[in-house]
């Protein structure tokens, strides 16, 4: 019971659309990150702002993803990601922007 008002806090706070196909990056930034990464930074397709974070690692922006970073919270607010989703969505970033 405790649970499952839990999830329905989760859910209605972060808007949650459960069964997200696992690891489509595109799905999961449009859904989950585009909203912050369309206006700030580093933002998407911004190849200046993403270099010298690209150089750092898929793996290490992601682990910096995953904790939270500056004014990013943990996994962009959405506890629900898995780390595969937030990877791939990570990488769809890397990929619109070099
Ligand atoms: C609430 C707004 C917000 C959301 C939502 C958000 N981000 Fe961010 N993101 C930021 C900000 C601000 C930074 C810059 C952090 C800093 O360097 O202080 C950042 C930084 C990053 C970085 C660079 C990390 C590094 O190594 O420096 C990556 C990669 C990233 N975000 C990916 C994502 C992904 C993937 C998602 C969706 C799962 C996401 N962000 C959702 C605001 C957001």
């Amino acid at each position: 019971m405790r649970l499952s008002i839990l999830g329905c806090a989760v859910a209605s706070v972060f808007i949650v659309a459960t069964g997200a196909q696992a690891a489509d990056g595109k799905a999961v930034y449009d859904k989950d990150c585009a909203g912050c990464h369309k206006m700030m930074a580093p933002k998407t397709g911004d190849k200046a702002a993403w270099a010298p974070l690209i150089k750092t690692g898929v793996d290490a922006m992601t682990a910096n993803v995953i904790k939270g970073k500056g004014m990013m919270p943990a996994r962009g607010g959405h506890a629900d990601l898995s780390d595969a989703d937030t990877k791939a969505a990570v990488e769809y970033m890397v990929d619109q922007s070099k």
